[in-house]
């Protein structure tokens, strides 16, 4: 079990983060607080900047303006130097899996042990089949990420960002691309890393009942700002037409009016 400072420090905290790729502003002032052992859900269009908030959560970009604390630590104007002991802290579970294809599964859980350990073989091998066992591959060490499912090949991505035993993992859009039963398993594993490792955690995605299932708080992101923060509960209560037109997948042609109206504004 991993051990949190204070229950009410956040273990992450973005303030006003800004951020634009040439004329495109895509974070137009974020504040983001992340309550240790709590999974906040990231939902928004494609394209709307969820990938780009969780990059700046571990530094991979950094905002035009604004700040970004791990912890009471400030990280945003760290030099790449000072942030390889504070990354391992952070588990990052990429869009496509991105497993080491010309390894085994063991070698790619075993990668990020060996780079931030001085651990030997024969205790690496336990905590590979740990690793393994916790998301359901265990047996799997020996195979090739060419000949898994996709299912598996998340699991087994997985199974590495839970390595070195990280304090927070980042999700970018786990269920895409898997069918509902695949997704399931998904999201039991995410509801199952919470409780038994007690990680703080967050899910970027499009896929609703996933968000609903995983989530103590749901942010939405739109036209580079925070439109709603709030519960499961309360995203399928809002009358928000823009939160309600993503959460139930189909948008009236009068809530399309508005929308329009409101991104001409
Ligand atoms: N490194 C980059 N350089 C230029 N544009 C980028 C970069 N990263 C993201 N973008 C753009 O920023 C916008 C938000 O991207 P992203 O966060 O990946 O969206 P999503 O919400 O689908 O994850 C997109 O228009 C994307 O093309
Ligand atoms: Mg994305």
């Amino acid at each position: 079990m991993i051990q949190s400072a204070s229950n009410h420090e956040p273990l992450i905290r973005l303030v006003d983060v800004h951020k634009r790729f040439g004329p495109m502003v895509v974070l137009d002032g974020i504040d983001l607080e992340l309550k240790t052992g709590e999974t906040t859900v990231v939902i928004g269009e494609s394209g709307a900047g969820k990938s780009v908030i969780l990059k700046h959560i571990v530094r991979l970009l950094k905002p035009d303006r604004g700040e970004v604390y791990y912890r009471s630590k400030r990280i945003d104007n760290l030099p790449e130097r000072a942030l390889v002991s504070i990354r391992y802290r952070f588990g990052f579970l990429f869009q496509l899996s991105a497993l080491f294809d010309s390894m085994t599964v063991a070698d790619n859980i075993a990668f990020p042990i060996v780079e931030h350990s001085k651990k030997g073989k024969s205790e690496i091998d336990v905590i590979v089949a740990e690793k393994l066992a916790m998301v359901g591959m265990d047996g799997f060490q020996d195979r090739w990420p060419a000949d898994l499912s996709g299912g598996q090949k998340k699991r087994v991505a997985l199974a590495r960002a839970i390595a070195v035993d990280p304090e927070l993992i980042l999700y970018d859009e786990p269920t895409t691309g898997l069918d509902p039963p695949r997704s399931d398993e998904i999201n039991e594993l995410i509801l199952k890393l919470k409780r038994e490792l007690g990680v703080t955690s967050v899910v970027v995605t499009h896929d609703m009942a996933s968000a609903r299932k995983v989530a103590d708080r749901i942010v939405m992101i739109y036209q580079g700002k925070f439109i709603f923060d709030g519960t499961p509960e309360a995203v399928m209560k809002t009358d928000d037409v823009r939160v309600r037109c993503f959460v139930e997948g189909r948008c009236s042609d009068e809530v399309l009016k508005t929308l329009q109206g409101k991104s001409e504004a």
